[in-house]
């Protein structure tokens, strides 16, 4: 119970952007049903983890936490303990874990609803009231297609969520009418490879139709969208996107390598020279963008001399940033079936190597913000008394700035920035 005398949740959530609008969907629902959010396990009285199983370390963080969570529900009989997510899709955690009070796959966002209803009666048998509507975020995620159908050869996305269904642009506008309506003023259109949203759907829709939908609904000030992988950036997407001015000019795109061979055994459809061409296409038709991307190191095969080529290709490129992640082969996908030959010692290494030299490009680039003065949407009050706040810019670079006076969360403020970090800018506004 927390302070009000109300029964608590506390929701860990591993992974992807999807996960976490999922999960931010089940925070909504536990708080509708009358929840209130926990600090801690410990302070809860259901306690659910959202899992992903993209890579090894995501699954062994999350058997730890679930041994430590068995361990309190011991002690406390009474704890609901509950797992969603990714992991639910490939192994029987219902039958591994019978202490578990329910499991609901990433697949089954359908069954949600009934599943945690049955969680919140035991809870409270007798019903509670529906809290009335806490604020919106400001920033918001709405997952418009699911699933992957690429055959990146590393992945298990296809094989756990299924091949790419995408949502029809109505039902995508009506959700986010929705959240505008309850104070969001950004949202961001989410799918695994979002550039192929409609390529399912009769008659065909594309990316364009839902950004089309939500683009002039009152109080949207920002749209943003990820992820996009590089072989669906085309020319005629780009342009027509300008038409579009609440579309953020921040791009995901992965290059995952920068070697023409290991690129090939990803099987990820293009070259290193194909993905400078795409971000000098971004950045012609959206000057000044911001490009992130993913990279995997020590994939099978990857000599140095191969890695040498990753670090010449972030180099050429310089991303804002870059999310680096260890090759870890997932059981069931083509991968897996090639020796992974990069000792764990080797892919520590290039790992720190790639994040020193991404690390001086991001700094480099965000030194080069100093003077400039940019649009930053406040999210969060971080000390109201001294007027800090803290938000994002519409290269979705994080602001911390002091304010001349009052804001509130939503308004979109015009900030100086004084400082800069790799991850952050520091500013004031007049
Ligand atoms: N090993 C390491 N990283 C992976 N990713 C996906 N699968 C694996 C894997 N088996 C990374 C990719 C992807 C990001 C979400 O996770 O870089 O873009
Ligand atoms: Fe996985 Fe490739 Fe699909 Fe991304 S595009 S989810 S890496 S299969």
């Amino acid at each position: 119970m927390n302070g009000n005398g109300k029964p608590a949740f506390f929701i860990k959530t591993f992974g992807c952007q999807m996960n976490r609008c999922d999960a931010d969907l089940l925070a909504r629902f536990f708080s509708a049903g009358g929840l209130a959010p926990a600090d801690s396990p410990e302070n809860s009285d259901l306690v659910h983890v959202h899992t992903c199983c993209v890579r090894q370390k995501a699954e062994d963080k999350f058997f730890s936490l679930l041994g430590g969570i068995r361990r309190l529900k011991t002690k406390k009989p009474s704890l609901i303990v509950g797992v969603g997510g990714c992991i639910p899709e490939k192994r029987d955690l219902a039958g591994d874990f019978p202490f578990l009070d329910y499991v609901i796959g990433a697949g089954e966002i359908s069954r949600y609803a009934d599943t945690l209803n049955e969680a919140l009666h035991r809870l409270a048998p007798h019903g509670f009231n529906v809290e009335p509507r806490t604020p919106s975020p400001v920033s918001r995620f709405i997952a418009v297609l699911r699933g992957c159908s690429n055959p990146c050869s590393y992945c298990v996305v296809p094989s756990v969520r299924g091949p790419e269904k995408s949502r029809t642009p109505e039902e995508v506008e009506a959700e986010a009418r929705e959240m505008a309506r309850a104070g969001c003023r950004e949202i961001t259109i989410l799918g695994q490879n979002v550039l192929a949203y409609g390529e399912d759907l009769a008659p065909r829709r594309t990316l364009l139709d839902v950004i089309a939908a939500l683009h002039d609904l009152p109080g949207i000030e920002r749209l943003r969208f990820i992820t996009s992988h590089p072989r669906w950036v085309t020319e005629s997407f780009l342009r027509e996107l300008k038409n579009f001015p609440k579309v953020c000019e921040h791009f995901h795109v992965p290059c995952q390598s920068g070697d023409d061979e290991i690129l090939r055994l990803m099987n990820r459809g293009y070259s290193s020279r194909d993905y400078e061409r795409v971000v000098s296409a971004i950045r012609e038709h959206f000057p000044p963008s911001s490009i992130t991307a993913d990279v995997i190191v020590g994939f099978p095969g990857e000599t140095d001399r191969r890695f040498r080529n990753t670090l010449a290709l972030i180099q050429s490129v310089s991303p804002d940033s870059v999310y680096s992640f260890k090759y870890s082969p997932r059981p069931g996908t083509p991968a897996a079936a090639l020796a992974d030959s990069v000792p764990a010692g080797v892919k520590n290494e290039r790992l720190r190597l790639l994040n020193e030299l991404q690390n001086a490009i991001s700094r480099r680039i965000n030194d080069s913000l100093v003077g400039a003065s940019l649009d930053v949407l406040v999210e969060e009050t971080v000390d109201p008394a001294a007027r800090r706040y803290r938000g994002r810019t519409r290269t979705n670079k994080i602001a911390d700035f002091r304010a001349a006076a009052p804001l509130e969360p939503g308004e979109i403020a015009t900030v100086r920035v004084l400082r800069a970090t790799p991850h952050a800018l520091i500013g004031e506004t007049p």
